[in-house]
């Protein structure tokens, strides 16, 4: 079958303010940041999917070995019929996925949601010419805004990969879950990928790689903002940092700035001090417990619980209760 059209549920004008909005908020704060969800524009997604193939980038590779271990039991279990992929990027892991339940028999429809045009057209066009009698329906969206327009019912099964959930902030994370419990119903599923905790001898060269890759991709979200609004940002004369926060339990990228440097974007005139850091990212790592109690109060009880052999990735099976 060939892909259908894809739905938009974000035109350009929504994404040229929450972009404004944010960049407004996030530049004129005492600590600067930015939202990870710039990064991805085509060139973004290319980086981001040259970052899951290098040595160093463990989660991409061990997310699909639990992938590849129980995709036979993630289909039986759940009998989708609608399988709803949030952020889904390439969609390349979901293939173990469509494959267990290509075997199994019973999944109709498969909807990937992401915030990259380029990304979906070139993922729902691979997959509907490879899973012949599967409907693939590519929304463009945000999955914190645009959960209540999923499609309903016929026994879903929404997934979450990569560890994306631990870019959002704890209080995001738990209005996240909160929604997506709400557009669930009794007995709909979640399937959710989280980095784990481990040394940070690991999961530091994982975001600040020997090639430079991440500094690069880190980088981006510059281009992206001179670009889209004319900002006047000199990439190169920032530097790519990844810092591991013990309490937090995250790892954060920042962009630090070489010199100081004024920079023009929309009507600010945004000052940087020699060595100053704006962060571009947080990606939370996880324990097994907190997993479960976080999705326990949003009303998603886990149901399976599994690790790759090397104990590094966790991927949660939830049912909504
Ligand atoms: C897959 C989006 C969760 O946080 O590990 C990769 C993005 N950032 N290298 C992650 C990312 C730096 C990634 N996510």
């Amino acid at each position: 079958m060939s892909a259908e059209p894809l739905e938009i549920h974000l035109d350009d004008r929504d994404v040229a303010e929450s972009l404004r909005r944010d960049v407004r908020v996030g530049l004129s704060a005492e600590a600067k940041w930015l939202p990870p969800k710039w990064f991805y524009d085509t060139r973004g997604s290319e980086l981001f999917d040259e970052i899951t193939r290098l040595p160093e980038y463990y989660p991409t590779r061990a997310e699909r070995a639990v992938l590849a271990e129980h995709a036979a039991e993630i289909a039986e279990s759940t009998g989708a019929k609608t399988l709803i992929e949030l952020g889904s990027g390439s969609s390349e892991k979901t293939r173990l996925l469509l494959d267990a339940f290509t075997r199994r028999g019973g999944l109709g429809t498969f909807v990937p949601l992401d915030v990259s045009v380029s990304a979906l057209r070139g993922s729902t066009a691979a997959l509907a010419a490879d899973y012949a009698g599967l409907r693939v329906r590519g929304i463009v969206g945000d999955f914190t805004r645009d959960l209540h327009r999923l499609p309903a019912g016929g026994r879903r099964l929404v997934i979450f990969l990569g560890g994306t959930i631990g870019n959002l902030l704890p209080a995001e994370r738990a209005e996240f879950l909160t929604r997506m419990r709400a557009a669930l119903e009794v007995g709909d599923w979640f399937l959710v990928g989280t980095d784990l905790v481990k040394d940070p001898s690991v999961i530091v060269p994982a975001y600040d790689d020997a090639a430079g890759v991440t500094a690069e991709f880190n980088r981006n979200v510059l281009r992206v903002l001179n670009r889209e609004l004319g900002a006047d940002f000199d990439p190169e004369a920032f530097d790519h940092v990844a810092l591991w926060d013990p309490e937090r339990e995250w790892i954060e990228m920042r962009l630090r700035a070489q010199r100081p440097m004024r920079v023009r974007v929309l009507d600010m005139a945004v000052d940087f001090a020699a060595g100053e850091q704006m962060r571009t990212e947080v990606s939370a790592k996880f324990r097994p417990e907190g997993i479960a109690a976080e999705l326990a109060a949003a009303g998603l009880p886990a149901y399976r619980f599994w690790t790759d052999p090397d104990g590094l990735f966790g991927v949660t099976l939830a049912r909504a209760d």
